[in-house]
């Protein structure tokens, strides 16, 4: 039931501070006797101190669940010291790359039903590791065969290109991390702060809502657009990739997320007046190497859109003319929930506007259970 939407993708987006809620509820703990704020997640509580011991933890997944992966693993790393890879599914398998019996393999899967991560799964079992399942759908092929796991609770997702999953998977990271870090005192005010930080989220994705009219001005811009480079480094070097994922799938528009780091390692070459690029440069500690992107990217007359924290439109155009989108500022870890959202908005309205089928773009499948 699509309500009053007129789309399940459009429905979904839209949805997104209350599968944000129904992902949180019950797992967030504030107030209480000996500590003041903690995360409790039935599925891996017991499972936690084997994950603490590992030796390294490795996430694995396709598309859009690889992405949220690596949106999270700054975080991961940050809260429990402990060296963590992202995998894509198929690429792992495709090496046979090495997995241990001392790692913690985390697969990530919204329809828990992939056959490239289902078979990585199988693989990583033979291998003797700990397999941890992050899935959207209970009794799923992941979420029975793994050792433990967290439901992401996002709610049914339709539409084939995923969104809520993707903010729901980062938020339940962000919370595996929280979980795993819990017993290092040196890290409490940071772990409290990002706690307080995902109570807010709900309500800041409702503002970053808003922009929707402002998005499909955007995309009415973008129409007859061949490409669009998507730069993103630090906490949203995965939102540039989703985000370009999101217009390549729907929208049928080669779209490429770009690590900015890389810009002088090739894809500078592309930059000229025509091309529009999204610049994702909101506050964290990558700030001021994104600003001087910007101004490299203003010195070769790049088309710039920028994506900034609300009040720093004028700190990133400086010098040059750029369109501007400005998203309400949250703990630089959970950044990505909220950045995402306007390039699903956008990826959306481009698709409308194109006239494609924006819930079921041409040759794709919502669970890809062939390999
Ligand atoms: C569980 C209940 C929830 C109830 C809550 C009350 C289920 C599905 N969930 O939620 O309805 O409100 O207790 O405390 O009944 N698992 C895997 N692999 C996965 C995902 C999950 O093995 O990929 C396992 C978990 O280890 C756990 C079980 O499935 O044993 C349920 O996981 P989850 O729903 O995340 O647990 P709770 O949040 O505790
Ligand atoms: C993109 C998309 C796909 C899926 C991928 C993995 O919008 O939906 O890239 O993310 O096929 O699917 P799951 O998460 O079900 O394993």
């Amino acid at each position: 039931n699509k309500g009053k939407y007129e789309h399940y993708m459009q429905k979904e987006i839209h949805e997104q501070p209350e599968s944000l809620t129904t992902t949180m509820r019950g797992r967030l703990i504030r107030g209480g006797s000996c500590k003041s704020k903690s995360v409790l997640l039935g599925g891996i509580k017991d499972h936690l101190k084997t994950i603490r011991r590992s030796r390294r933890i490795v996430f694995i997944g396709c598309g859009t669940s690889y992405n949220a992966a690596l949106a999270a693993r700054p975080i991961l790393e940050e809260l429990s010291g402990i060296p963590v890879s992202v995998e894509i599914a198929s690429d792992l398998l495709d090496r046979q790359g090495p997995i241990y019996r001392e790692d913690t393999a985390i697969f990530v899967s919204q329809s828990g039903e992939t056959a490239d991560t289902l078979q990585a799964l199988e693989y990583a079992l033979e291998n003797g590791a700990l397999c941890v399942g992050i899935t959207n759908t209970v009794g799923s092929a992941i979420a029975r065969h793994t050792h433990c796991g967290v439901h992401i609770n996002a709610g049914c997702e339709i539409g084939v290109a995923s969104t809520k999953a993707y903010t729901s998977q980062i938020v339940v990271m962000a919370m595996l991390a929280l979980a795993i870090g819990d017993d290092t005192l040196s890290s409490q005010a940071r772990r409290e702060a990002i706690i307080d930080g995902l109570f807010d989220l709900p309500s800041k994705v409702k503002d970053v809502l808003k922009l929707d009219q402002e998005m499909k001005n955007l995309a009415q811009l973008l129409i007859a657009e061949q490409s669009l480079l998507v730069f993103g480094r630090g906490y949203n070097y995965a939102t540039a990739l989703e985000g370009a994922l999101k217009v390549k799938e729907v929208a049928l528009m080669h779209s490429e997320g770009i690590l900015a780091g890389e810009m002088k390692h090739g894809p500078l070459a592309l930059v000229d007046e025509t091309l529009p690029i999204v610049v994702v440069a909101t506050r964290d500690a990558c700030f001021s190497k994104q600003q001087s992107v910007i101004q490299q990217l203003h010195a070769r007359k790049g088309r710039l859109i920028v994506m900034c924290t609300k009040g720093d439109a004028a700190s990133v155009c400086v010098g040059g003319s750029c369109r501007v989108i400005e998203v309400p500022q949250v703990e630089d870890c959970l950044q990505p929930v909220i950045n995402i959202v306007p390039l699903q908005l956008l990826a959306y309205h481009l698709t409308v506007l194109r006239g494609y089928n924006v819930d079921q773009p041409r040759n794709l499948a919502k669970s890809v259970t062939t390999q």
